[in-house]
């Protein structure tokens, strides 16, 4: 089974310099490198694990839109609206793969893990990145060389807007 097993490595290319976000980004990959870890080809152990684990998983990645939505929201990011919308769709997605499970529709580990994995990847390279841009735009370097907002960047842009 291993062949189906596509693990994913957390690279630099994915970091967007927000260490909640990429903390939360690893956490996202190590879960689906944890599903790729239950694929065995089994179906009643693969599902077994996926009742286990999936519940807390959801709440984890609904906690990680928030995250971000609230990072947007309060640095008055202007794709706010349209990458919301693409956290609520996901998600739907994803409560709704569960509902059919728990109401009997078989569940493929791989599959699951395989949907998941690419929407990360691609959430993160395509959408993410825009929200990360502006970050950079509008933080302040610390001493250090990590970038913060701070008080003062937020009531800048609170003025800029009005
Ligand atoms: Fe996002």
């Amino acid at each position: 089974m291993s062949d189906n097993r596509e693990y994913v490595e957390w690279s630099d290319a994915y970091s967007m310099n927000i260490k909640i976000i990429d903390d939360q980004h690893k956490g996202l990959l190590n879960f689906v490198n944890e599903l790729f870890n239950h694929v065995t080809g089994n179906e009643w152990e693969e599902e077994e694990y996926f009742k286990e684990v999936i519940h807390k998983a959801v709440q984890y990645i609904k906690d990680h839109f928030q995250t971000e939505e609230k990072l947007m929201l309060a640095t008055k990011f202007s794709g706010y609206e349209e990458h919301k919308k693409a956290h609520d769709e996901f998600t739907l997605i994803v409560i709704k793969s569960v509902k059919d499970f728990e109401a009997g529709k078989p569940l493929v580990l791989r599959k699951f893990a395989h949907y998941l994995k690419n929407w990360v990847l691609a959430h993160i390279a395509v959408q993410d990145v825009q929200y990360a841009a502006y970050f950079r735009k509008i933080a302040t370097r610390k001493a250090d060389g990590r970038l913060t907002i701070t008080k003062e960047d937020l009531a800048r842009i609170r003025n800029e807007g009005q």
